[in-house]
């Protein structure tokens, strides 16, 4: 079994776009500029935007966090929106989800600029993905086929079966990975929570994405021996062991399948720190872009 270490690779990703930023600082050019929008002080959501900005800091970005009250209004926050969509000095920025029940999540990712959607979530964007025309690539099915990529896992003529349909995570992936592309060309099929006799799916498949959000969910005998798994999951799990209170697990019972699976994603340290790699690459294709 082999671990399939997002840390490193995302580690790798960091230190070539920095090589990147050196470069335009030392042609004189404008380094890329995140902005990201955080409303309310949900503790997971506080540590993402939280590691997203310290990793522009890393890389040598401009970053701005702006940090709004539980009960914004939606209006105040489209307001900002506009700002950020109009402010050249901004190359691309995020609103970090979920967003408060009283905010329509989908009017906010439309009021996103196509050109500065970094998180690839406007339906232009996911549009366009689906058309396998250029755009921004949401982070995390990004970060995965950049995984499969570096470790050279053959995907072509492969079964992937993808756990999930979320808009974020489940639905592109089934998409891209079903298209010509290098982690592509695969057979695909999406599993959910209405699926009849799911292991019977997932015991086929070559590879498994699993994003359900349910913890521990995949276990040994719904797999085959040699499975590649992508275990998107992450959820806080009660541990009075832990001084925290708690541990972080994935989708896939990782102690049993690991034992089976021919390559495994950590959880913590697969595929969430990928997704701040591919973040930070889609801002430097975003201030490319802005350049032209
Ligand atoms: N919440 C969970 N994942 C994401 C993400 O990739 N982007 C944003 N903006 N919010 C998230």
């Amino acid at each position: 079994m082999i671990l399939l270490d997002g840390k490193k690779v995302s580690n790798d990703i960091k230190d070539e776009i920095a090589v990147e930023v050196n470069l335009m600082k030392a042609r004189g050019e404008k380094v890329p500029h995140l902005a990201a929008i955080l409303v309310g002080t949900d503790g997971a959501s506080m540590t993402y935007v939280g590691a997203k900005v310290k990793a522009c800091e890393r890389i040598g970005y401009e970053s701005t966090l702006i940090d709004l009250p539980e009960d914004t209004s939606e209006n105040v926050l489209l307001e900002k929106i506009h700002k950020l969509n109009t402010d050249e000095a901004i190359d691309g920025f995020i609103v970090q989800l979920p967003l408060p029940k009283h905010i329509d999540e989908q009017k906010v990712l439309e009021a996103v600029h196509p050109d500065k959607d970094v998180d690839g979530f406007h339906p232009a964007n996911v549009g366009r993905m689906a058309l396998d025309l250029p755009c921004f690539l949401s982070a995390t099915p990004y970060g995965i086929l950049e995984l499969l990529e570096r470790y050279q896992i053959e995907t072509s003529g492969k079964h992937v079966v993808v756990m999930g349909r979320s808009h974020i995570v489940g639905r592109p992936m089934s998409i891209l990975m079903g298209q010509k592309r290098e982690a592509g060309n695969a057979t695909v099929t999406v599993v959910h929570s209405r699926t009849k006799n799911l292991s019977e799916f997932t015991k086929k498949a070559d590879i498994i994405v699993a994003a359900i959000g349910i913890s521990e969910f995949l276990t040994a005998d719904m797999v085959k021996d040699g499975v590649v798994i992508i275990d998107v999951g992450i959820t806080r799990v009660p541990d009075e062991t832990k001084t925290r209170g708690y541990r972080l697990a994935g989708d896939v019972h990782f102690e049993s399948v690991s034992k089976k699976a021919s390559y495994i994603t950590p959880v913590p340290g697969g595929v969430g720190p990928m997704t701040i790699a591919m973040l930070l690459k889609n801002t430097l294709l975003a201030r490319e872009r802005h350049m032209q």
